[in-house]
């Protein structure tokens, strides 16, 4: 049976395992895809601790971790138009990611230039999407300031690129050891902790425009002590701590319009996936405790050997 990577029950790392599933069948409107690579992402870990998004039922056990994949279609489900099997697709599974199979509903599907590789690929239908969402939600002219917290993440790197190719100053909190990593991307680096409040005044003299943040908690209510206009404060982390600041959580578009965009842009060269880290679908557990940690530089992601 093919491999996939869970849980069994909420909880801790310990909850996970390796699971021997069943190859999915495609539904109505959705594609059988051959994952050759998942990027890693925070939800997954959380989804294990009990996290469900707002109105959302809890989920059918087990569950396979993993929300962004790329891959090779090997069947379509009645209704599908657009795809055939043999497309190298990539978009956002309703089975997860962290398998050999999955399912990818068509319109959270999109076609993968050729030009951009199924790793990075992987990496474009959460992370990348979500910067894109956030940038393009705050409406920036060139020559604004945006501040993105932990912008040396997932989102961040792709949120950071996005911005400065839009002509906007970006100032980003990372800590220390990123420094040359961010600082690569345009971004005007900033030491997160106690004090960084003043440290973005004294780098944004002319005031800052917006926040796009992705750590929430005492960063976030610190930092946002330096946005006046707080419909300017978007958080793709903290959707409370965001809303009682004044600020409001990332509006997701979650189509295939979006995921066309980001790839547009990977294949032209003006958006790098910054994939630091690969692991093997066998050490997905060593590849998750990375993100988990909180501490991840770029976008972590699982090759799955194709068969
Ligand atoms: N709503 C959505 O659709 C959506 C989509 C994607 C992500 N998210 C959420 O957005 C957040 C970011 O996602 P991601 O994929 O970018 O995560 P990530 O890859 O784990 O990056 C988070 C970054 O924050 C930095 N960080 C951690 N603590 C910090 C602190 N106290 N101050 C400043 N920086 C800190 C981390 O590194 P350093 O500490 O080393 O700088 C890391 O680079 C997560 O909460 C995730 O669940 C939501």
């Amino acid at each position: 049976m093919p491999k996939a990577y869970g849980f069994a029950a909420h909880g801790g790392p310990e909850a996970e395992a390796f699971l021997d599933i069943p190859r999915p069948v495609p539904g109505p409107g959705q594609l059988l895809v051959a994952v050759r690579a998942a990027g890693v992402n925070p939800v997954d870990w959380k989804r294990r601790a009990g996290f469900r998004a707002p109105g959302t039922p809890p989920p059918k056990l087990p569950v396979v971790f993993g929300s962004e994949v790329a891959g090779v279609v090997e069947e379509v489900g009645d209704g599908v138009a657009g795809f055939a099997a043999g497309d190298a697709v990539f978009g956002n599974p309703v089975t997860g990611g962290y398998a050999e199979y999955t399912l990818l509903p068509a319109e959270l599907a999109a076609h993968k230039p050729a030009a951009v590789s199924f790793t990075d690929a992987a990496t474009l239908p959460v992370a990348a999407a979500t910067a894109y969402d956030g940038v393009h939600q705050l409406a920036l002219a060139p020559g604004a300031t945006l501040v993105i917290t932990g912008v040396g993440g997932g989102v961040g790197v792709a949120a950071a690129q996005l911005a400065v190719r839009a002509g906007i100053t970006v100032i980003g909190t990372a800590s220390t050891g990123k420094k040359d990593f961010v600082e690569a991307l345009g971004v005007i680096h900033i030491d997160p902790g106690p004090g960084v409040a003043n440290r973005v005044r004294r780098a944004a003299p002319g005031g800052v425009d917006a926040i796009y943040d992705l750590v929430g908690g005492d960063a976030l209510e610190e930092i946002a002590s330096v946005l006046r206009d707080r419909s300017k404060l978007i958080t793709a982390a903290d959707r409370e701590t965001a809303g009682r600041l004044g600020g409001s959580p990332v509006a997701r578009a979650r189509n295939r319009a979006v995921l066309d965009a980001v790839a547009e842009r990977v294949a032209a060269g003006a958006l790098r996936p910054l994939v630091t880290s690969i692991y093997p679908l066998h050490s997905a557990p060593e590849a998750l405790r990375l993100v988990e940690q909180g501490h991840a530089r770029g976008k972590i992601v699982i090759e799955v050997a194709p068969r």
